[in-house]
Formats: C-alpha cells, sequence, structure tokens
C-alpha cells in the first residue's frame, strides 16, 4: 500500500530538475500558449551506481514506500548499466520510474575507486529520508576527475556531477491536447529553435515496438566543481508517444535500443 504521497515526490524532483533545465521552463511555457496547461509526464529517469545505500535495488524499496512496484527489467551491454522501470499501482496519470544503475565492476580500478569514494560518503538512510530523494549525496568533484571519468564512462562522469537528480523528465505527447504525434512536435520544438538530439535518428523507436521517443540535447550550464565553476551538459528533456500492443492496451515499458541513443542527450561532445 501507499503511505506517502508519490506527488511531493516529483515536486522536489522537478524543481531540482529545472534549475538546471532552463529549456523545460521553456517548452512548458510553448505548450501552454498552444492550450496545453496542465503537461502529464509520461517518466522520469534517475541514475546510480549498483553498490551501497543508492543503489537500484535500495532506490526501489524507496520508491515503494510511494506506491511504485518494479514492472520491467533492461540491460545496456555496451554502456555497462543495469535498469529497471516502476509504475505506480493506482494512478495512471504517475511518471512512470526508469532507473538506472552503472555496474562498477566492469570498469578500471581508478574508476572503481572514486565512485565508491563517492558512494561511501552517501550514506543517504532511506527510513530517515521519507519524502525526497538526495539530489547529490556527496560534496562536489573537481573537474579534474569529472574529466577522468568522462574519458571512460559519460553516464559515471554526469552521475558524479549531478546525482540522483532526475536526469530527464518525459512529456507524454499522448496526453498533448492538440500535438497529437511526435513528429509534428519535434517539428514544433525546432521550429522554436530548441536541439534535438539525432543519435540514432530524431526519433528513437516506431510503432512495431509501441514506442517512439525523441529528445533536445541537454542543456549546457555552469556547474560548481570543487575548484571552480566550468559549463557542462546537465539534462534533457524528453517527449515520448505510445501505441496500443495487440490486446489493445497503450504499451507502458520501454524499448532499451531507443533507450541507449537517448543516454546520448547528455554527451559532451
Ligand atoms: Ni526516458
Amino acid at each position: 500500500m501507499s503511505t506517502q504521497n508519490h506527488k511531493a515526490l516529483f515536486g522536489a524532483l522537478w524543481n531540482d530538475y529545472l534549475a538546471i533545465t532552463p529549456d523545460a521552463d521553456a517548452i512548458h511555457e510553448e505548450f501552454k500558449a498552444l492550450g496545453d496547461d496542465t503537461i502529464i509526464n509520461d517518466h522520469i529517469a534517475l541514475r546510480t551506481f549498483n553498490e551501497g545505500s543508492i543503489n537500484l535495488e535500495n532506490i526501489g524499496k524507496h520508491l515503494e514506500q510511494f506506491g511504485y512496484y518494479a514492472a520491467g527489467e533492461y540491460h545496456f551491454e555496451e554502456k555497462k548499466l543495469y535498469a529497471k522501470h516502476f509504475q505506480h499501482e493506482s494512478d495512471e496519470d504517475a511518471p512512470k520510474i526508469f532507473v538506472s544503475e552503472l555496474l562498477l565492476e566492469e570498469f578500471s580500478a581508478e574508476l572503481q575507486m572514486f565512485c565508491r569514494g563517492l558512494i561511501a560518503e552517501a550514506n543517504w538512510n532511506i527510513r530517515k529520508d521519507g519524502l525526497s530523494l538526495p539530489s547529490r549525496p556527496w560534496g562536489k568533484i573537481t573537474r579534474e576527475a569529472y574529466e577522468r571519468l568522462l574519458e571512460e564512462s559519460e553516464y559515471a562522469a554526469w552521475l558524479a556531477a549531478f546525482g540522483l537528480r532526475a536526469n530527464h523528465f518525459t512529456v507524454s505527447v499522448n496526453k498533448l491536447r492538440d500535438m497529437k504525434n511526435l513528429e509534428t512536435v519535434n517539428q514544433f520544438l525546432k521550429d522554436k529553435g530548441f536541439e534535438l538530439n539525432t543519435s540514432g535518428g530524431e526519433i528513437k523507436g516506431n510503432e512495431d515496438v509501441c514506442l517512439k521517443q525523441s529528445a533536445t540535447m541537454a542543456n549546457i550550464v555552469d556547474w560548481e566543481f570543487n575548484g571552480g565553476k566550468h559549463p557542462i551538459r546537465s539534462c534533457f528533456y524528453e517527449f515520448a508517444e505510445r501505441f496500443p500492443m495487440e490486446n489493445g492496451e497503450l504499451y507502458q515499458g520501454f524499448v532499451a535500443a531507443s533507450a541507449d541513443k537517448i543516454f546520448e542527450s547528455t554527451n559532451a561532445a
């Protein structure tokens, strides 16, 4: 049974996200101007490490308090990630939550040692922190450490810099009032001057896999490192259009091949 209000959790995650994703606010304003007063989110995504108090298993337990249950699992061999998605037990408009974790043991000894230092600092107590996720449960890293991580894993570098913030929120295109397909949304965004992620094509997925997704390229923000500020890619905004399965119900899962390309929306280059 759900005991905590998931809306409070999303409110906190949204504010954290908006602070470093100015595009999301700007796009909301554009949608509102078209008459979409309430934007329904299809899902959000969180990144973490596969060890310690903040691993996927523990985050999953935390989400259970809000009425979420694990509904699918995914493997990303090239990026060395394992992921699950969580759905709400009763609120159909509650965003799904996609949580991936970096498989530390598959990386260099240097990366493992550095990330284990962050994990040791995290010391997150699920029961004590009842309502929110710690946005970054460790101290500021240095720019040098960030660059070293980036050489091995863009994901590790992003996670070390930003922590458990939502890496992206995702607009449910099915629930927009006027723009009823992803092609229209993408054209609208480009006309308004937003940059889309073109890795694997602007649209990832298709009707056959019952899911089409697109994403903006992550915003570049002046991020506070230990030693000074430096501009890096932060978070992006995603758009998802879902299609019915053979039984007529809208598909609610994710497509690993598409998510794999979406991860590249935070690539530094
Ligand atoms: Ni996503």
